[in-house]
């Protein structure tokens, strides 16, 4: 997993809880990186899920939770380290373009990249349905992100997670309605 996603994570937990809190779970948790991450670097999914780990039991907040906070902080960094791919007319055209070129992009940026893949599944002009499929299962990172764009574009939107492979289901889907003109 690129180390963007550490390294966010980490900005987000020194601004929400402090550095002392951010450094005391960077040292309880068993991180083979230790925990110096870098936005160029590689790290395994099992360090991501072990900080996740460590602050659900010291917040007392759910997984689901902290990455749901945790995607829409994420997708509001994004917006500001890459701006054109933020250059679109709406919220719904921006979560069309994530599979299509955003994710496709970063592919050719980054070869080894294990990016998600989503299919759609447009329901007229206020509604859109994205199907989720990666074996990291960060659905719930997914959301987040979504919540974060829709914050970006200042737009209203409705989210149901109808299935979720969490629950055994073979992807999750999103279902969305957008609460307003999306042309
Ligand atoms: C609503 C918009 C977006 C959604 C729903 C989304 C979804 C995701 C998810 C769920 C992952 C975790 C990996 C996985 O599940 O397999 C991911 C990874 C990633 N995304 Fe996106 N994404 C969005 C927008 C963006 C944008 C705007 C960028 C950058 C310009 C971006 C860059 C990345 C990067 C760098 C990774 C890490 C890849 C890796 O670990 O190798 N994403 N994305």
């Amino acid at each position: 997993m690129r180390g963007i996603v550490f390294t966010l994570l980490v900005d987000m937990l020194e601004e929400q809880q402090g550095l002392a809190f951010l450094n005391s779970v960077l040292a309880e948790a068993d991180l083979p990186s230790g925990g110096a991450y870098t936005s160029g670097g590689n790290y395994e999914l099992s360090e991501l899920n072990e900080i996740l780990s460590c602050l659900e039991r010291r917040l007392e907040i759910p997984v689901e939770f902290l990455l749901r906070n945790y995607g829409e902080y994420m997708l509001l960094r994004l917006a500001i380290m890459f701006p054109g791919f933020f250059e679109v007319d709406n919220l719904k055209t921006f979560l069309l373009s994530i599979d299509r070129r955003i994710h496709v992009e970063l592919r050719k940026l980054y070869p080894d990249s294990s990016l998600p893949s989503f299919n759609y599944q447009d329901r007229g002009e206020n509604g859109l349905t994205i199907d989720y499929r990666s074996s990291k299962k960060l659905c719930f990172l997914a959301e987040g992100l979504i919540e974060g764009a829709a914050k970006h574009f200042n737009s209203e939107c409705s989210l149901i997670h109808s299935t979720c492979m969490h629950r055994g289901d073979d992807n999750c889907t999103f279902e969305l309605e957008f609460y307003e003109r999306t042309e």
